[in-house]
């Protein structure tokens, strides 16, 4: 199949498809939670200041199929150096580039392939072209807090144990964490609190079409861990953890 694969900067009318592709992808509460910091306002602002950064691919006909996300930053080679997950990596890139200092290392954010387009081999590629996307700006590696795509369905499964598990074969469980696996990148450490998003209880009603009676931790779909609710003060806390794994320079 032909796939195009370009950036943001070169496609800048696609950044509103990129928009429409990640609602398609993600769970409501994912897209419409609330940030406690201002991680969850920075996502237009990365599309248009990070635009060389932004993977986008097409179909033949010219259509948006992926979206493949990235931030630089200035990391210091240690794991109690690393931003707090995704949410850290955002908000350690906006303020290296506020602050002018050169960054050193690049961090995926997020991927989303259209589900017609799954199991192709797409996000593989799109996750090679990350790669280069650090070696063409001078970066000395990619890092990922890597949100595993099967997590979902072992919610009660404490994350430490889960990202250690492994197939018959001894390459990782997860399909998400085996990807980055299998082109190089090593495990670094559990993201905590990588992606918090607080609502009130009749937002997450409204955000899982489930009700929420009494104060208590639910497993809802498509989370990786329960949110909290709290009936008291009317809130509901999700705080979901991801992975960390730095992947060796292209090349290397
Ligand atoms: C995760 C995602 C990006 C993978 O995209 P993809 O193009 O299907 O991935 P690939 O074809 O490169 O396959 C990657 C691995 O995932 C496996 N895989 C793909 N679809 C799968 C599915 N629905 N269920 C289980 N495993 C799956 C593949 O078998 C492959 O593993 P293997 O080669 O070791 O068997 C895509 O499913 C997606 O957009 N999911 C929703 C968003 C998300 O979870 N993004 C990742 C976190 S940011």
């Amino acid at each position: 199949m032909a796939w195009t694969i370009t950036t943001l900067d070169q496609r800048p009318d696609l950044a509103h498809e990129v928009d429409r592709l990640h609602e398609l992808t993600w769970p409501r509460f994912v897209f419409q939670g609330h940030t406690p910091d201002e991680s969850g306002r920075l996502w237009f602002p990365l599309l248009d200041q990070f635009a060389q950064f932004q993977i986008v691919v097409l179909d033949e006909s010219g259509t948006l199929i992926a979206a493949g996300h990235t931030i630089p930053f200035v990391w210091d080679g240690t794991v109690p150096g690393l931003p707090r997950g995704w949410a850290g990596a955002l908000l350690h890139g906006f303020d290296t580039l506020r602050c002018g200092i050169r960054p050193t290392t690049l961090s995926a954010l997020s991927m989303a392939v259209l589900p017609a387009y799954r199991g192709q081999g797409l996000a593989t590629t799109v996750l090679l072209e990350m790669k280069t996307l650090a070696v063409r700006h001078g970066l000395d590696c990619l890092l990922a807090p890597v949100r595993p795509s099967m997590k979902d369905r072992y919610p009660l499964t404490p994350i430490e144990r889960y990202v250690a598990w492994t197939r018959p074969d001894g390459l990782p469980f997860d399909p998400w964490i085996r990807s980055h696996w299998k082109l190089g990148a090593r495990p670094l450490a559990v993201a905590y609190r990588s992606m918090v998003l607080v609502g009130s209880v009749c937002e997450w009603e409204a955000w899982t079409d489930l009700k929420f009676p009494d104060t208590g931790d639910y497993v809802i779909p498509g989370a990786l861990v329960p949110v909290r609710i709290d009936r008291e003060t009317g809130q509901g806390v999700y705080d979901e953890p991801n992975f960390w794994m730095r992947h060796s320079p292209a090349g290397a």
